[in-house]
């Protein structure tokens, strides 16, 4: 074995031991019910700790970063070609810490940061030694493993759909009549305020939000309105990525390894939306994988939610060579699929990351500085456009900017102070 080689199972080694440590691992010595139960409370309270000083340290208060290892630093971000001149900010804000390059670490390596903080192991803190307490709380459904590798999030197959069938009510296009009534179990997040611009109520824009064109095979029949009308989110998705096939439909697919259809929660609240797939994003067919993702994941987390909770999108779904902007025609082709997408999600807020997916969505030529930071409308929904994670890579800071879009955003969805 060589010396490199050796490091690097010593490296796991003490990851682990840290990790047992950490939650607490004693053998197979049981726990009572009473010790688990407040092991989770610990557990959470602790990570919303952790929330509240990741946002603290956005306001330069001075508490100390995240403990941890550089993330590795494996992915190319696509450029994020002329951004434009900044207007002047109501209220400087000190480069946000949280989002510093190398300060997070790899997830499915490190202990829970909150755990792991060091001192006797929590089970001795509370006085009883949990069986697992690595365990999921109860209050959220155990995620599949395979989840990364489906282009849409199987957790709905343990949620009851969102989505219900429902009478067509108005006359026009015919995706329109695809309504989403909420049948989840009561959300703990405080209510939704209504919408100040609103006229006659969220539920009412909701309804006649217009749609975009069909897309063939997919909503251009009125039998497959129908078929539409009976499928969750889950399965919608599902199905508009089959009719999306091995697309051919414009020259990006000649050199595109996979197509980066989308990922995340079909239920989402909040859907991002990106320019198209870079490099890693092109190799493993997920958005989001590489340096910007790893970013987009940090903005996420200080959100106060994690990526799982969110879905994201591009507005192209294959590769331009050499990360090049996506060219007029290569749009025209590729985004009905993510207009699709949205009226699927139904959100509650876009955000459109960057200059290109801004416009692309706002079918405007506006400069980001003049979009940012302002609700703007897609078909009835919210979008807040902010920096791309590429852009905030390069100019780190415009990060307080982009911190400051998506508290707006946290604020509109009762997201702060959670
Ligand atoms: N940049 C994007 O716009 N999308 C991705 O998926 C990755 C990087």
């Amino acid at each position: 074995m060589s010396r490199r080689e050796l490091k690097a199972v010593v490296h796991h080694l003490r990851v682990y031991l840290e990790h047992q440590k950490g939650i607490g691992a004693l053998g197979s010595v049981p726990a009572t019910a009473e010790a688990r139960e407040q092991f989770e409370a610990l557990v959470a309270m602790r990570r919303k700790q952790e929330i509240k000083r990741l946002q603290a340290s956005l306001h330069g208060d001075s508490a100390p970063a995240p403990q941890g290892r550089p993330a590795p630093q494996t992915a190319s971000a696509r450029p994020e070609p002329q951004q434009q001149q900044q207007p002047p900010q109501r209220e400087p804000m000190p480069r946000p810490s949280f989002m510093d390059q190398g300060s997070s670490k790899k997830k499915k390596d490190v202990p829970p940061p909150e755990i792991n903080s060091g001192g006797s192991p929590l089970w001795k803190q509370l006085g009883a030694r949990p069986e697992s307490i690595f365990k999921k709380s109860a209050s959220k459904p155990e995620q599949p493993a395979a989840k990364r590798s489906a282009p849409v999030d199987p957790r709905e197959q343990e949620r009851p759909p969102r989505s219900q069938p429902e009478p067509a009510r108005h006359a026009g296009p015919a995706f329109k009549e695809v309504r989403r009534q909420d049948s989840r179990p009561p959300s703990k997040r405080p209510q939704p305020k209504p919408r100040a611009n609103s006229l006659f109520g969220e539920e009412w824009d909701r309804q006649n939000r217009p749609s975009s064109p069909p897309v063939k095979g997919f909503d251009s029949s009125p039998e497959q309105v129908r078929r539409l009308e009976t499928m969750t989110n889950m399965e919608k998705l599902s199905f508009l990525r089959e009719c999306m096939g091995d697309c051919t439909r414009c020259k990006l697919s000649q050199e595109r390894t996979n197509i980066v259809f989308g990922d995340g929660d079909p239920n989402a609240e909040i859907v991002f939306v990106g320019e198209g797939p870079g490099f890693h994003e092109d190799k493993q067919g997920i958005p989001f994988v590489g340096k910007a993702g790893q970013l987009l994941n940090k903005m996420i987390f200080a959100m106060g939610i994690e990526r799982e909770d969110v879905y994201i999108a591009n507005v192209v779904k294959c590769r331009p060579p050499g990360n090049r902007d996506p060219a007029p025609d290569e749009i025209r082709m590729c985004s009905p699929f993510l207009y699709k997408q949205l009226e699927t999600l139904q959100p509650r807020v876009i955000i459109t990351l960057g200059r290109f997916a801004s416009q692309c969505l706002l079918d405007t030529k506006r400069s980001m500085g003049s979009m940012r930071g302002r609700w703007q409308d897609w078909r009835g929904v919210e979008v807040m456009p902010t920096y791309h994670p590429a852009y905030l890579l390069r100019n780190p800071e415009s990060k307080r900017e982009a911190w400051k879009d998506l508290q707006m955003v946290m604020e509109k969805l009762d997201l702060k102070g959670r």
